[in-house]
C-alpha cells in the first residue's frame, strides 16, 4: 500500500533525525580542545545535511574582529579554495537581527543575497538557505545549504528542524569560545599574579636589608631567620605554599624595628628597662605595618606579631600560650633565638652550638614549642648525616662553626626526648 512506504520512510527519517540531534548534543562535551571541537563540528553538519540529503553547504564561524566568515566545514563547494569571506559588521548585524527562528522566505532572501555578496567564491553554486547562527543576539555563525538531493524545494517544517540543528551548532561554537577566552584570561591573570610575586617578594627582600642595616650588629639576620623558619616549616611537612610564605614572615619578622630608635637598637650595651620597653614594641609595630599589606601568603603580619611570644604565657605583646600562638610564629622564634644564639652580639659572643642545643633544651615548653624545636634538630641532624637533599642550615652557619657534626649525639637525644614526651610538654 501507498501508506506503508511513507510510514517506513517518516520513521527512517525521524530515527536519522534523533541520532543528528544525539550527536549535536555531545557538541557540548567537546568544547574543551579545539582540533577535537572542530572535528565533531564537521561531523556534525555533515549530519546535518546528511539528515536531509543535502548536498551542498557551508558552515562558518563569524569573526567579529577582523569582519570575516571563517569556514568550519563545507561540503560540495570544491571549486571554491576560500577559508573565509569578507562580511561587514552592518551585514552582520542585520542578519543577527532575522533571529535564529527566521521564515523560509527571509532565509531564501538572505542566501541570494550572500551568494551575490561573494559572487566570486560562489560561482556557479546554488545556495537555498541561509541561517544565522546567533546566541544572546549576537552572530556567531552562518549555515548555507544548497539543495536537496531529492530536487524538493524546502518547506517551512524542513527550515525549523534545520534550524534548531543550526542552533545546536550555534551554541557550541559559542560555548567553545566562550571557554578559550576563559582560559586566555585564566593565564594571563596567572601571569599577571606571578609578576605581582615576583615584585613582592623584591620588595620584601629590599625590606629585610632595610631591617638588617639600621640593625648594624645583626647584618643578614632578618635573610637568616627567613631560611631557619624555612627548613623547619619543611621538615614539619607545610606545604611549598606555606613554606615561602613563612620565609616571607621571618624576612619580615622585625620590620617593626625600622620605628623603634636607632640608638636603642645600636647600643652597645644590653638594654636598660627603658630600652627593652622602647625595644619591645617593634612585634606590635610589625603588625601594624604588615597588616594593610594584602600578603599573597597568610598570616604574615601575625607571625611578625607574635614572633617574641613564649608557649608560657610570659612573652609579648599579647601573652599568648601554647596554641594560642599561631603555629608559623612558634617556627619564627626558634630561628629568630638561633640566629640570635649563633651570631656575635655586641654584649657577647656567639654561643657554642653545644650551649645552644641546651639553651633548647631547658627552655623547651616554656619559651619554645616541643614540635618545633624536634624538627628543626630533625632538619639538623639529617644535614650533618648527610641524608638531607643539601645543607643549608650548615651553610647558614658559616664558617665561624667547625665540627658541627659534633653536636650529632646531643641532637639525637634531644629529638628522642622530645618524641618520647619525656620533656615537659606544657601548654602545648
Ligand atoms: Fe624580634
Amino acid at each position: 500500500m501507498v501508506g506503508l512506504p511513507t510510514d517506513f520512510s517518516m520513521e527512517t527519517n525521524t530515527q536519522r533525525l534523533l541520532h543528528t540531534f544525539a550527536t549535536l548534543a555531545d557538541l557540548g562535551q567537546e568544547i574543551a580542545n579545539t582540533a577535537d571541537f572542530e572535528e565533531m563540528l564537521r561531523n556534525s553538519f555533515h549530519l546535518l545535511l546528511g539528515s536531509f540529503a543535502i548536498r551542498r553547504g557551508v558552515v562558518g564561524e563569524y569573526d567579529r574582529e577582523r569582519g570575516e566568515l571563517r569556514l568550519i566545514a563545507s561540503r560540495g563547494l570544491a571549486q571554491s579554495q576560500d577559508t573565509s569571506l569578507p562580511i561587514s559588521s552592518e551585514h552582520a548585524r542585520e542578519v543577527a537581527s532575522l533571529g535564529s527562528a527566521l521564515s523560509l522566505d527571509d532565509a531564501t532572501k538572505e542566501a541570494a543575497r550572500f551568494l551575490e555578496d561573494h559572487k566570486e567564491s560562489f560561482a556557479a553554486v546554488e545556495i537555498d538557505l541561509l541561517l544565522p547562527l546567533v546566541v544572546r543576539d549576537r552572530l556567531i555563525g552562518i549555515v548555507l545549504l544548497g539543495e536537496k538531493a531529492t530536487g524538493e524545494k524546502f518547506t517551512e517544517e524542513d527550515l525549523e528542524v534545520v534550524s534548531a540543528l543550526a542552533r545546536h551548532i550555534g551554541v557550541g561554537i559559542h560555548s567553545h569560545r566562550l571557554l578559550e577566552e576563559v582560559e586566555t584570561k585564566a593565564e594571563e591573570n596567572r601571569r599577571l599574579y606571578d609578576g605581582l610575586r615576583a615584585i613582592y617578594k623584591e620588595t620584601v627582600h629590599a625590606f629585610a636589608a632595610a631591617i638588617d642595616i639600621k640593625d648594624r650588629y645583626t647584618q643578614g639576620h632578618s635573610v637568616r631567620v627567613g631560611k631557619y623558619s624555612e627548613i623547619i616549616a619543611r621538615e614539619m611537612g607545610w606545604s611549598d605554599d606555606a613554606v615561602e610564605g613563612i620565609a616571607i614572615a621571618g624576612y619580615l619578622h622585625d620590620i617593626g624595628k625600622l620605628i623603634v630608635d636607632l640608638n636603642v637598637i645600636n647600643s652597645p650595651e644590653r638594654f636598660n628597662a627603658k630600652e627593652s620597653k622602647e625595644m619591645s614594641r617593634h612585634p606590635a609595630a610589625g603588625y601594624e605595618i604588615l597588616s594593610p599589606i594584602s600578603h599573597p601568603y597568610a598570616d604574615i603580619p601575625l607571625m611578625a606579631r607574635h614572633h617574641h611570644e613564649r608557649i608560657d604565657g610570659n612573652g609579648y605583646p599579647d601573652g599568648l600560650k601554647g596554641d594560642e600562638i599561631p603555629p608559623g610564629a612558634k617556627i619564627v622564634t626558634l630561628a629568630d633565638s638561633f640566629d640570635a644564639m649563633t651570631t656575635d652580639r655586641p654584649y657577647r659572643k656567639k654561643l657554642a652550638l653545644r650551649d645552644v642545643l641546651e639553651d633548647f633544651r631547658a627552655n623547651t615548653g616554656t619559651q619554645f614549642a616541643p614540635e618545633v624545636v624536634c624538627a628543626f634538630c630533625r632538619a639538623f641532624l639529617k644535614e650533618i648525616e648527610g641524608t638531607a637533599k643539601d645543607q643549608r642550615l650548615i651553610k647558614l652557619l658559616g664558617k665561624n662553626y667547625d665540627n658541627v657534626e659534633s653536636v650529632s649525639p646531643l641532637l639525637s637525644q634531644l629529638i628522642a626526648d622530645l618524641d618520647g614526651g619525656t620533656m615537659a610538654a606544657t601548654a602545648h
